[in-house]
């Protein structure tokens, strides 16, 4: 299965890939994780990444389509993969179309999440990240003190919960705003190419799931 997940931010698209992974046992790819990974490590791309992320505007093209071109090297991605975050505009999608022609794995499907305005904006307020195992949670939509009671499966102890830097107020509108204007073309882009599945990505997450395998199944 080769896919990408297109929504806005906190549409849901980290929290479908991880149960993806787990059913089809093949990587999730995102580009948001592979940039704060060279954030948190200070490399040079890393270094230049950090300046957009913060603002809340896409990282350059160069730089996503070089980790991109990097990470679909690796013999995991032999057997399928899920693009999450990846491709953000028009050049990235003709790029990515370019790269899967060379290699021999064109896309199966573009699954686009679609959830209200307000509902992003309250997710990702709520959203909180494991610094030791990355897992991600929501202490708006889990029972009160769950998330913190639960414990590590990397420490063993309580996760570590922290905000991402680029969850606050003024850099989420900005994001939303990018997304309005560079990502959400490629839904014409890719209809265009018979390749689209647009799903309902409001309710609980084990829905969400139900409706995001249905739309896999359509031919
Ligand atoms: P990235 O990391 O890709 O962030 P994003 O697209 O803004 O998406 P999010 O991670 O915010 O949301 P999500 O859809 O994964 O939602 P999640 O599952 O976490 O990008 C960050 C930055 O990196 C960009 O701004 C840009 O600067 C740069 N970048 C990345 N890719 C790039 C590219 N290709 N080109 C250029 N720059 C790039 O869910 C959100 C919350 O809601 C969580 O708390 C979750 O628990 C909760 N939740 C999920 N589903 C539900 C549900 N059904 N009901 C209730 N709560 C739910």
């Amino acid at each position: 299965m080769r896919i990408v997940l297109l929504g806005a931010p906190g549409s849901g698209k980290g929290t479908q890939s991880q149960r993806l992974v787990e059913r089809h046992r093949i990587p999730q790819v995102s580009t948001g994780d592979l940039l704060r990974a060279a954030v948190a490590k200070g490399t040079p791309l890393g270094v230049k990444a950090k300046e957009a992320m913060d603002a809340g505007r896409l990282v350059a093209d160069d730089i996503v389509l070089g980790m991109i071109r990097e990470r679909l090297a690796e013999p995991d991605t032999r057997g399928g993969f899920i693009l999450d975050g990846f491709p953000r505009n028009l050049a990235q999608a003709r790029a990515l179309d370019a790269l899967l022609r060379e290699i021999g794995q064109p896309l199966e499907a573009v699954v686009q999440l679609e959830v209200d305005y307000a509902e992003l904006s309250r997710r990702i307020s709520g959203r909180r990240t494991c610094a030791d195992c990355g897992r991600v949670v929501n202490l708006l939509t889990s029972a009160p003190g769950e998330a913190e009671r639960e414990s590590c499966p990397k420490t063993g102890k309580p996760h570590r919960l922290f905000q991402r830097p680029d969850d606050n107020e003024a850099t989420v509108a900005e994001r939303l705003k990018v997304y309005e204007q560079q990502t959400r073309p490629l839904v014409d882009y890719y209809r265009a190419q018979g390749l689209l599945r647009a799903i309902d990505a409001e309710g609980p997450v084990t829905d969400v799931e139900q409706r995001l395998q249905a739309a896999l199944q359509r031919r």
